[in-house]
């Protein structure tokens, strides 16, 4: 029996004995019994009482492939190459970027990363069907330079997505975490590989946080959300994961499909009008040195521009960190 047919199983958050696990997995009780151990290593609490079974409290809300592709639209559907979806991996940006180069429009979703990679070397948190961890490829032909302003255009292609599933109220944080309420809800890993100068594959990796349980959210070093929360405050009810998925998909491939001939320019003012720190004092930290002035917002290239008596000064790079000088 293998731990999905379980967990199948037992997604509806209903209980299941036993006995009536084991007639529909052709398996003995005691079966069933060790693999829902296996369970709690994946971080699933699986309830068992005597007389009535096993369940999943609150069931799981599992990805659900026909939903994802029946919820994109025609323009993300012809975007893609292929879409997997993952009971567990390491990392959906590193499966992806291990598939071939030769097309982009490789998208991967998983249930579950063991080793779930953050900006500036950091863990993400990536607990077993709670979030989103998605990861797509997509091959630009004449090198990275057109990439400039790419990853903070993801984040504004998140904040549509959001927006489309009723959820409102987040914004970016330079160059692209989604925050809520000064809360990260969602951050944005991009990687590239092949000729810098020529034929070069981008992997655009993207974790949301879905519905994290205080027990995984333990694991967090920063302030951090839900869209759970988020459509509490919203008084809208939470669409599924799928329909998340999909609405991410929606936004995120025509943006790659057209990033080339676009740039940055057709984002940037999006961008600035969401732009959660302008006009505050903050602190720039690269790990050298810190540059502290006021955000005011970005040029025409992604680069975060800051000013301080006066003087406005550019920085860009994937490892710099931005914070409120107040914090
Ligand atoms: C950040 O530090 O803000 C970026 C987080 C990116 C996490 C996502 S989850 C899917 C993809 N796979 C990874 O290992 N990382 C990215």
């Amino acid at each position: 029996m293998r731990s999905t047919d379980l967990i199948l199983c037992l997604s509806d958050g209903e209980f299941h004995s036993g006995a009536d696990i084991g007639l529909v997995l052709g398996v003995s009780r005691a079966a069933v019994w060790k693999q829902v151990q296996k369970l709690d290593a994946l971080g699933l609490s699986v309830e068992s009482v005597k007389g009535r079974g096993y369940r999943i409290e609150g069931g799981l809300d599992l990805l659900d492939k026909l939903l994802i592709d029946t919820a994109m639209n025609q323009v993300a559907r012809s975007c893609v190459h292929r879409i997997d979806i993952l009971h567990s991996v390491e990392s959906t940006n590193s499966y992806v970027m291990e598939q071939s180069a030769d097309n982009g429009g490789n998208v991967c979703l998983a249930e579950q990363q063991t080793a779930g990679r953050g900006r500036r070397g950091r863990t993400w948190v990536s607990p077993y069907g709670k979030n989103l961890y998605l990861s797509c490829s997509w091959v630009f032909e004449n090198g990275a330079a057109v990439l400039e302003g790419l990853s903070l255009a993801v984040g504004v292609a998140l904040v549509r997505a959001l927006e489309a599933c009723n959820l409102s109220g987040v914004v970016l944080k330079w160059p692209n975490d989604l925050l809520w309420c000064g809360r990260k809800v969602a951050g944005v890993l991009l990687e590239v590989s092949g000729d810098a100068t020529g034929r070069c594959q981008l992997v655009v990796g993207i974790g949301l946080n879905v519905s994290m349980s205080l027990r995984d959210a333990d694991k967090i070093t920063q302030p951090w959300v839900d869209l759970n929360e988020i459509a509490l405050a919203n008084d809208v009810p939470l669409p599924s994961r799928s329909n998340i998925a999909a609405e991410v998909l929606n936004q995120l491939l025509p943006l790659l499909r057209d990033y080339s001939e676009d740039g940055f320019s057709a984002w940037r003012d999006d961008w600035m009008s969401l732009d959660a720190y302008r006009g505050r004092e903050v602190r720039l930290t690269s790990g050298v040195k810190d540059e502290v002035g006021v955000a005011s917002g970005v040029d025409s290239g992604g680069a975060l521009l800051l000013e301080r008596a006066g003087k406005i000064k550019k920085f860009s790079g994937g490892e710099l960190s931005l914070r409120l000088l107040e914090d």
